[in-house]
């Protein structure tokens, strides 16, 4: 970890272990796709460093594409209210796609996203995440790949963010108490 965060960041996943388990995923994604096409769709911004590592790590042909969504609330509290800002450019349309998110949180994201792909008549629509919150989930979604679960804590790195910082590390960690959201109340997260 860079020397200016470590008052401020406690490493949870390093570099090298992302980067071990999302090989396996990758591995596993190629196998259960190997006869069929298969299209990944990343989540925007938190998914850009998750997807384009695992698109690496899938050996059988896909395409690519990107979506972005805003679900209102608090701030650290989804409301369940969601809408697109950025749709698909491909069409969906008989296509096998693999939704690929960083994390799933209280789940309204993914169960909207998946229901209406599933309306547009993709073939199937599974979910692949890095990180999994079981623990907060307000809805009934679950992801069919899973690269780790961790229940706590405000995670920020590889793609996740706090007010836009961070994203660009390799690795996970916790932002240390003090550092936090105001708002945030760690058994929640
Ligand atoms: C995060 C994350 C998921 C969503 C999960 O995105 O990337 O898309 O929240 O939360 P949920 O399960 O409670 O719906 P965020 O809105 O923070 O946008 P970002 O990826 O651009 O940071």
């Amino acid at each position: 970890m860079l020397m200016e965060y470590q008052d401020t960041l406690k490493e949870i996943l390093s570099p090298e272990e992302i980067q071990k388990r999302v090989r396996e995923l990758g591995e596993e994604i190629s196998r259960d796709y190997e006869s069929s096409p298969l299209m990944l769709v990343g989540i925007l911004k938190g998914a850009y460093q998750f997807l384009a590592d695992l698109s690496r790590n899938i050996t059988t042909p896909h395409t690519v594409d990107f979506m972005r969504l805003k679900s209102y609330g608090s701030g650290v509290e989804s409301s369940g209210q969601v809408t697109i800002t950025k749709d698909l450019e491909l069409p969906v349309l008989g296509n096998n796609v693999v939704i690929v998110e960083d994390i799933i949180d209280t789940g309204y994201t993914l169960d909207y996203l998946k229901k209406m792909l599933s309306l547009q008549n993709a073939a199937s629509v599974k979910i692949c995440c890095l990180v999994d919150k079981k623990e907060r989930r307000q809805v009934d979604v679950n992801a069919d790949y899973v690269g780790f679960d961790i229940p706590r804590g405000f995670l920020v790195g590889y793609g996740l963010d706090y007010d836009e910082k961070y994203r660009y590390l390799p690795g996970i960690y916790h932002l240390l108490p003090g550092h936090e959201p105001a708002n945030f109340r760690p058994s929640d997260r």
